[in-house]
C-alpha cells in the first residue's frame, strides 16, 4: 500500500527560463496537485562555482559552457519535494530532456522547445537526490 511506503525526497530546480517566463506557479501547481509535499523552497541565483558542483558529471561535456551561462543567468527556484517514489514520479512528470521530444502532458512536453532551456531539473536516482539535497539544503540532512 502506498500509504505505508516511506517518503522519498527529490531535489527539483525550476530553472531561470521558467522564472523569466512566469511559469513558476504553473509548474509548482502540477507538483502540488499530484500530492507531493514541499519540504524546502528557495529562490537563488547560482554562482559559477555552485553550478560546477551541481553539474559535476557534466562539466567536461561540450554542452556545459552554455548550460552554465544559462543556469547562472538569472534567479531559479530550488525545492525539495517529498512523497512515495517521488524521484521516479517527478521524472515522469517533467518528461525527457529535450522539450521538442518530451511527451505531451509533461512539463517539458507542454512548455519547452529546447534541450537546454528545459524549465526543470530533477534528481535522477536516489544517489543523486542524496548528493543534490546535501549540496542545496544541507540543513535538511
Ligand atoms: P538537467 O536535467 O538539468 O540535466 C543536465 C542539463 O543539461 C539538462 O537538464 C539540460 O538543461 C542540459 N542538456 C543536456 N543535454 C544537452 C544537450 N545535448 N544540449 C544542451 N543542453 C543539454
Amino acid at each position: 500500500m502506498s500509504s505505508s511506503s516511506p517518503d522519498e525526497r527529490s531535489l527539483v530546480l525550476i530553472k531561470p527560463d521558467a522564472v523569466r517566463r512566469g511559469l513558476v506557479g504553473e509548474i509548482l501547481t502540477r507538483f502540488e496537485r499530484k500530492g507531493l509535499r514541499i519540504d524546502a523552497l528557495e529562490v537563488r541565483t547560482l554562482t559559477g562555482e555552485f553550478a560546477d558542483e551541481h553539474y559535476a558529471e557534466h562539466v567536461d561535456k561540450p554542452f556545459y559552457p552554455p548550460l552554465k551561462a544559462f543556469m547562472t543567468g538569472g534567479p531559479l527556484v530550488a525545492l525539495v519535494l517529498a512523497g512515495d517514489q517521488v524521484i521516479e514520479v517527478v521524472r515522469g512528470m517533467i518528461g525527457s530532456t529535450d522539450g521538442r521530444k518530451a511527451a505531451a502532458g509533461t512539463v517539458r512536453g507542454d512548455l519547452s522547445l529546447s534541450n537546454r532551456e528545459n524549465l526543470v531539473h530533477a534528481s535522477d536516482s536516489p544517489d543523486s537526490a542524496k548528493r543534490e539535497i546535501a549540496l542545496w539544503f544541507p540543513q535538511l540532512g
